[in-house]
């Protein structure tokens, strides 16, 4: 700015020296056509020295400004000359060349005046301006100066402030670079640099934003799992309720309908029995009778044809009559079955060794077996615990129990004898255990299994896949009456087809009292 205005300056002393210099060229015009005029008083010199008289007018006003005293002095002496060059030429018109003379020297005595004044004024403005280009000069070499001082300064202070910017940055971007590789492996407990107002502070916040948002999403997924465990274990639970639930349903619908059927065949058994044994009864009396008719026709006086005929009659007869008394013995032993459910003379209840009651019933079954198919083989498997002890049982009911069990499992393994390979040895298996209040027995063969229909309808009275003469149908379904009515006990089974079937009786030692002989419903 201060240098503009010098430069401003500079070029106005410029232009005043110019202006200095004209004026003293429109005065040396002037005072030439002023002596002209005033000698030879012609129009053209009159025009030309009033010309010049207009420049230089123009030319002082010019520098006035700058040197108004040196101007005035001027302007009085140019029109003190003016007048001495006008009265001059008055005198010299009238012929008074002496006193034109005398005015004459007076106007060359202004013009070297005026000369003077003149030059005085351009030489001071000549001074001025060099004086003016020097502090111009100097005032440019300050701001020179200055203005590498100023780049250097300013220079020096971009580099630091550089420097500390590039610190600011890169000191705080490291440790939330270290920050955020920690978070990347799952750090989240990692310190998190403290924040400040700037571009990294509000990076810093964000980050910390991050990890604590991270922290939440890991807090609500732990949350998340353990109340899916919950449900899930709830959901265990309550499926494991209602299974039990429907285990007891099917336990007590099955005690329900082996109850009224029980009681239905005792009804059965009862009405039939009495016809039965007149069936029986007469039958066998019919039989011997047709021995006795046979014997005394032998001594009676006949034909032979005849005694042929009636022979054959008879015979036939007795052959029917001997059918007859098998057949009605076999519905007299499913009716004696049927009755065995309504616990008439089940005997007394004893306190006996479970191993021996075991041992016992394999015994009988066995023998009964072999004495039924003379060709009969197995393998008999022994697993008694000797801690097995003793309880309060009905020993008849609970022998007949498992006879029909060995003898089932016996009935088993022999058919799938029949049908299997040569390595098949077929086996059952008789084992005790010692339950603390209670014992258990188990009953295993390696027999043909049962299938799962079957199995459901197993415990049902005169459900038989046996063939007729073979099978009642009522051993399971006592079986289960025994252990669970009489005894207070419990009977399952487990089985796989073609592998094996087991079954588990569990009873209480001191039950049997509950159920004295005859308690049936
Ligand atoms: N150990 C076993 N192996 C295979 N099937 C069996 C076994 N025990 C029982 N069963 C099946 O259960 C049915 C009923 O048995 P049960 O009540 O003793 O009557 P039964 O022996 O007179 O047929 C049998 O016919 C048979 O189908
Ligand atoms: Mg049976």
């Amino acid at each position: 700015m201060r240098h503009s205005q010098g430069l401003a300056e500079q070029a106005r002393l410029v232009s005043i020296v110019r202006t200095a210099t004209t004026a003293s060229k429109d005065f040396g015009d002037l005072k030439y056509w002023l002596t002209d005029l005033a000698i030879t008083q012609l129009a053209s010199s009159q025009q030309n020295a009033a010309a010049a008289k207009a420049r230089l007018d123009e030319d002082l006003k010019a520098i006035a400004a700058f040197h108004s005293e040196g101007v005035a002095a001027i302007g009085r002496e140019v029109d003190t000359l003016t007048e001495l060059a006008r009265r001059a030429g008055e005198a010299y018109s009238g012929d008074d060349s002496a006193e034109g003379n005398v005015l004459l020297a007076q106007a060359r005595s202004r013009i070297l005046n005026i000369d003077d004044e003149i030059d005085k004024v351009v030489a001071r403005v000549e001074q001025q301006a060099l004086a003016g280009r020097d502090a111009s000069a100097r005032q440019a070499e300050r701001v020179v100066n200055l203005s590498i001082i100023g780049g250097m300064v300013a220079l020096a202070l971009a580099l630091g402030l550089t420097a500390f910017i590039v610190r600011s940055i890169t000191v705080p971007l490291k440790r939330l670079e270290g920050s955020m590789a920690a978070i990347t492996r799952g750090e989240l407990d990692v310190e998190i640099p403290q924040a400040s107002a700037h571009e990294i502070g509000a990076m810093t916040k964000t980050l910390g934003m991050l990890r604590d948002s991270l922290i939440e999403r890991d807090h609500l997924e732990r949350e998340r799992r353990r109340a899916d465990a919950e449900i899930r274990s709830a959901r265990d639970a309550a499926e494991a309720a209602l299974r039990e639930l429907k285990a007891a349903q099917a336990n007590l619908i099955q005690a329900e309908k082996m109850a009224s059927l029980g009681q239905l065949t005792a009804g059965i058994a009862h009405e039939i029995k009495n016809p039965l044994n007149f069936v029986n009864n007469f039958s066998a009396v019919s039989a011997e009778l047709i021995y006795e008719l046979q014997d005394a026709l032998r001594g009676a006086d006949l034909d032979g044809k005849l005694r042929t005929e009636i022979g054959e009659i008879t015979d036939t007869l007795r052959g029917n009559l001997e059918k007859i008394v098998q057949h009605g013995k076999r519905a007299d032993g499913i009716v004696k079955n049927m009755l065995l459910h309504s616990r008439h003379g089940s005997g007394e209840s004893r306190r006996v060794d479970i191993n021996a009651l075991v041992e016992e019933s394999l015994n009988l079954a066995y023998h009964g077996a072999r004495a039924e198919k003379p060709g009969f083989n197995i393998t008999l498997e022994r697993a008694f615990d000797p801690a097995a002890g003793e309880a309060v049982l009905f020993p008849q009911e609970i022998t007949r129990v498992l006879l029909n069990l060995i003898s089932n499992g016996f009935y088993a393994a022999t058919k799938r004898k029949a049908e299997a390979s040569a390595g098949y040895e077929p086996t059952v298996v008789a084992a005790t255990r010692n339950l603390g209040d209670s014992i258990e027995i188990r009953i295993r063969d390696n027999g043909t299994g049962i299938s799962s229909e079957a199995k459901e309808k197993m415990f049902d009275p005169f459900f038989t896949t046996k063939p007729a003469g073979e099978g009642t149908g009522l051993g399971l379904s006592l079986s289960y009456d025994i252990i669970v009515k009489q005894h207070g006990g419990s009977i399952e089974v487990e089985t796989q087809p073609d592998e094996f079937t087991e079954f588990r009786i569990i009873l209480p030692r001191t039950a049997g009292s509950l159920s004295g002989s005859g308690g049936r419903t």
